[in-house]
């Protein structure tokens, strides 16, 4: 995530500072920066010429103070462990101005528990989507002393590079997209245990049914076009149970010993042909690139 979060803001036009403890994980950050820039260029969504401009705009460091010495927002994404973002906080609180905005990119975590600075009015969690320098959404949860006025900078910040924010008013584990995507892979699981589908014929079924409604409807406006009558039946409905909370999948459990571990083993559910993980990412990325202008002019997002 960050690399692609450095790439996000240098992008629309901000000078970055790209800290990691590794400085071999920062040499590979500035190869991924360049790769994705590349993609952009071949979408025609960036001038070719204008790629090396936006690699500069990202300088790296191993030194967590020269990173944070002049920075108006920190944006930690760093290993998703209690610990040590708490121990990182505490560091950022001292070696940033300040002025300086703390921003989490936690998934899960309630970071307002744990985390101790001298300014809870400017610490939040910035949730981004992967890839951030493609999804827009940006879901911005305001702890218990979060600041309006953080909140508002924050906002208007992300509107300005052309992101999606959404503020959660409080702490809920998930937030939003996490929840709704968690329903939904917790009933893919389910019928993948159970035999009921194969996975090529799901990703069929999800593709070519509410995936192709769900980019101009999305969840709620579906129920209007619906009739909120037939909603009301298919709640009533008593014959649907959802599935039972479980905390593993044979599915996935018999993948994952196998060393199938998804598109970066080469394979999981799927095969990728042998090509490597940044070719696959890259066919994606073009794609999804492509599917995001469309919709953009379309007006949909
Ligand atoms: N991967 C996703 O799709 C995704 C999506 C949304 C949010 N997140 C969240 O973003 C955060 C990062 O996720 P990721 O998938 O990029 O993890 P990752 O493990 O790939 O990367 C974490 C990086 O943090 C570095 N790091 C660890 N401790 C550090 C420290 N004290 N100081 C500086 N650098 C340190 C590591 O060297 C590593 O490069 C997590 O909180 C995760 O929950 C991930």
């Amino acid at each position: 995530m960050g690399h692609s979060l450095a790439q996000t803001f240098a992008q629309a036009g901000h000078p970055v500072w790209l800290h990691d403890v590794d400085e071999a994980i920062l040499r590979r950050a500035r190869q991924l920066i360049a790769a994705n820039l590349r993609t952009f260029a071949e979408a025609g969504l960036l001038d070719a010429g204008a790629v090396a401009a936006v690699v500069d705009r990202v300088r790296t460091t191993t030194s967590i103070a020269s990173a944070c010495e002049d920075a108006d927002l920190v944006v930690e994404a760093v290993s998703e462990d209690a610990a040590v973002k708490k121990e990182l906080f505490r560091t950022l609180d001292v070696v940033s101005p300040g002025r300086t905005i703390l921003a989490s990119n936690t998934s899960y975590l309630d970071i307002f528990r744990f985390v101790e600075t001298g300014r809870p009015e400017r610490v939040l969690i910035t949730h981004w989507f992967a890839p951030p320098h493609i999804v827009p959404l940006v879901e911005i949860v305001r702890g218990p002393e979060t600041s309006q006025d953080t909140v508002d900078r924050v906002r208007a910040l992300l509107v300005a590079m052309g992101k999606k924010p959404v503020v959660i008013a409080k702490f809920l584990p998930g937030f939003i997209a996490n929840r709704l995507q968690s329903a939904l892979t917790r009933e893919t699981l389910f019928l993948l245990d159970n035999g009921y589908a194969t996975p090529e014929e799901l990703d069929t079924v999800t593709k070519a049914s509410f995936g192709l409604r769900i980019p101009i409807l999305g969840t709620v406006k579906r129920m209007d076009f619906a009739g909120l009558d037939l909603t009301q039946k298919v709640i009533a409905n008593a014959q649907y149970e959802p599935p039972p909370a479980r905390t593993s999948s044979p599915a996935v459990d018999a993948l994952v010993q196998n060393g199938r571990l998804g598109v970066k083993s080469g394979s999981g559910f799927f095969a990728y042909g042998g090509r490597s993980p940044e070719e696959i990412m890259r066919e994606r990325d073009l794609k999804l690139l492509k599917l995001k202008k469309f919709l953009t002019d379309m007006g949909e997002l």
